[in-house]
């Protein structure tokens, strides 16, 4: 069955709206699940195309997994595979942390290059060289990546890039490696500090997560555990975007603010009123937005690379000119070209968007190419005038459980169809 989104443009949106658990904290936390043997038990766990896909991962392994609501139970006991099938492995990026955890877990892994959203080359040399600095021998053979950790040792590594994923498959193999790792220039992304979090609940020894060094004193063995997983703050910063295209008034309740500094910044800049408690924050739109000087997408604490569709989408029509640069992937504009079918004036240049904001859009028949760039269409769809049809939405439904409901609940005239 094919579907789409449908948007009739025009109703600023209002009222509040629950954010959901945070994907690339979940991702992670399923695969540090495999280091110990016993039942987890793992809350808000959103109902997403890559969650899904993880735990058939999980299940090919050997593991059981069973869905309440928005709880997974992950039982790990007996023996787990070391091999995941490359249709599994390449259906997402983050299958590459299984790499850590299975090493950790049997000393030996057999797994594939990751897949992913086309951003632009997703290289997995930082993970190679880290793990093959803790000891563990890697091979390449018949497009498969055949690893041996028996001699892994704990060792001194530094990131020459705080990537996110290398950070977290250091965290998952060192934890159970003998002797201790000090990792420098890690990633400071929260869903680290979850993971870290989740990992010594299990009885790890990890400290340092959220500054630029993380420390872990490998452990014998590792337990189950109960946690509950961090809410998304992109998809918190989607709905506030898609309140401050629409020229709405909206409160997001279950997020934690801290995570949404940057574009809660960015979003005052533009002209929006902010307000933030304990565990939510409230936008209210102006008439119109003004545009925002420069964007440039950074590591965490930075400017979020994940928000910058979104904010692309936003400050279409906004009143002048905004600059963005993405300095983290290499073709992460994809969704530049649908917009200007919108009536959009955006010109790309490389890892640049000039953003001349235009006073409407217009709705059109547009495809989303991957997740972020998906719900950027759905940002603009809100604030088109007439119906903006999003074709693809199964990109959209990797990262977002609910993301026409949430709109809906808003006031968005909003359905999905399927045809
Ligand atoms: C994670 O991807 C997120 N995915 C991405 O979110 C997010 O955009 C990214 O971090 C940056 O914040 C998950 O957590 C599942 P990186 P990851 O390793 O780990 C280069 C979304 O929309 N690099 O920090 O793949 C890489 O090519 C997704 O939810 C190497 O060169 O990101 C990229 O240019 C999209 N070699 C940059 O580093 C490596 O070995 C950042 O990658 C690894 C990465």
């Amino acid at each position: 069955m094919m579907s789409r989104i449908l948007i009739e443009g025009g109703t600023p949106l209002a009222g509040a709206v629950d954010v959901h658990g945070a994907k690339n904290a979940v991702l992670p936390i399923l695969a540090a699940t495999v280091l110990s043997e016993g039942v987890h038990v793992i809350h808000n766990c959103p109902k997403l195309k890559d969650v899904s896909i993880t735990v058939e991962m999980l299940r090919y392994l050997g593991a059981k997994v069973t869905r309440e609501d928005d709880t997974l139970i992950v039982d790990t006991r007996g023996h787990l595979g070391n091999h995941i099938p490359e249709k599994l492995m390449r259906e997402l990026r983050s299958s590459i942390v299984f790499m850590g955890a299975i090493l950790a877990r049997n000393k030996r892994a057999k797994i594939s290059a990751p897949g992913g959203c086309e951003l632009g080359p997703r290289p997995i040399d930082l993970h190679i060289k880290a793990l093959r600095e803790l000891g563990a021998s890697i091979r390449e053979s018949h497009g498969y990546i055949i690893c041996n950790g028996s001699q892994m040792r704990g060792a001194n590594i530094h990131l020459s890039f705080p990537s996110v994923g290398a950070t977290e498959n250091i965290m998952l193999a060192a934890c159970l490696t003998e002797g201790r790792t000090v990792i420098e220039n890690v990633a400071k992304e929260p869903e680290i500090l979850d993971l870290q979090n989740f990992l010594n609940r299990m009885g790890a020894k990890i400290s340092g997560a959220g500054s630029s060094q993380i420390t872990i004193d490998g452990v014998k063995e590792l337990y189950a555990a109960e946690y509950t997983v961090m809410p998304d703050r992109i998809v918190a910063a989607t709905y506030l975007c898609g309140a401050a295209a629409s020229g709405g008034r909206v409160e997001i309740r279950k997020v934690v603010p801290e995570h949404l500094s940057a574009t809660l910044s960015v979003l005052r800049e533009s002209g929006c009123e902010i307000s933030s408690g304990e565990d939510w924050v409230s936008l209210c739109a102006p008439e119109r937005l003004q545009a925002v000087r420069e964007i440039t997408t950074m590591p965490y604490p930075g400017f979020p690379t994940d928000a910058q569709s979104l904010f692309l989408a936003m400050l279409a029509v906004a009143d002048g000119t905004s600059i963005i640069k993405e300095t983290i992937f290499e073709s992460r504009f994809k969704p530049a070209e649908e917009l200007v079918r919108m009536g959009a004036d955006i010109t790309v240049d490389g890892r640049i968007a000039i953003v001349q904001g235009v006073k409407k859009l217009s709705g059109a028949t547009v495809s989303a190419k991957d997740l972020r760039g998906g719900a950027a269409l759905v940002i603009a769809g809100l604030c088109a005038e007439g119906v903006t049809e999003v074709e693809n939405p199964c990109y959209i439904d990797r990262g977002y459980a609910h993301l026409v409901e949430a709109f809906e609940q808003l006031g968005a005239k909003i359905k999905r169809v399927e045809y």
